[in-house]
């Protein structure tokens, strides 16, 4: 079982539909997630260190954070704006994040030359702060992919074996 926060970028609500089907799933398959429609680092840092320390008083092993990003682009490239304070505010931290694993969802449109530029940039800034991506960057085309929902849940359970880390 992992720990997981899904921290969603969404301007019109799109993307909170997808965040909300790969919880689902995640459910079902019987991790503990949390989910973050209006992402705020500090709350999320704490969510993730806090389930580790009470696994490691019950037991010796621990539970691996992850973090799902789950995140659309819009203006020209840009962040949506839900979402623009807490990168600004990974930017900033200090934090030794180097525990923490991560996976992106990048929900875009592939007629705009950013295509998913908002979740290429979040991915980078992860790994540029220590953390780990544990499975390749993943998007999905609103201008082909006519049900994103259906898709990422079918593609959580293809990588369900690395979400058990
Ligand atoms: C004004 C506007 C700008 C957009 N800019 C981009 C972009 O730069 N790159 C991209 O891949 N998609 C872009 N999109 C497409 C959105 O990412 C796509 O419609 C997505 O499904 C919106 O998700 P949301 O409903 O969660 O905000 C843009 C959409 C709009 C309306």
């Amino acid at each position: 079982m992992s720990s997981i926060q899904i921290i969603v970028g969404s301007m019109l609500g799109g993307t909170e539909y997808v965040a909300e089907a790969c919880e689902e799933t995640l459910n079902e398959l019987d991790h503990n997630v949390d989910i973050h429609l209006k992402p705020d680092l500090s709350c999320i840092i704490s969510n993730t260190f806090s389930s580790n320390n009470e696994q490691k008083k019950s037991s010796d092993s621990q539970i691996k954070p992850l973090w799902i990003i789950c995140t659309s682009t819009h203006g020209a490239g840009d962040y949506p704006d839900n979402i623009k304070e807490f990168v600004s505010d990974l930017g900033n931290c200090d934090q030794d994040l180097s525990t923490v694993s991560f996976l992106t969802i990048g929900i875009g449109d592939s007629s705009y030359d950013t295509f998913c530029k908002a979740a290429v940039d979040l991915s980078k800034l992860l790994k540029s702060k220590g953390c780990i991506e544990i499975v390749p960057f993943k998007t999905f085309d609103m201008s082909e992919d006519i049900d994103p929902e259906d898709l990422a849940q079918q593609w959580i359970r293809t990588n369900k074996d690395l979400l058990s880390i």
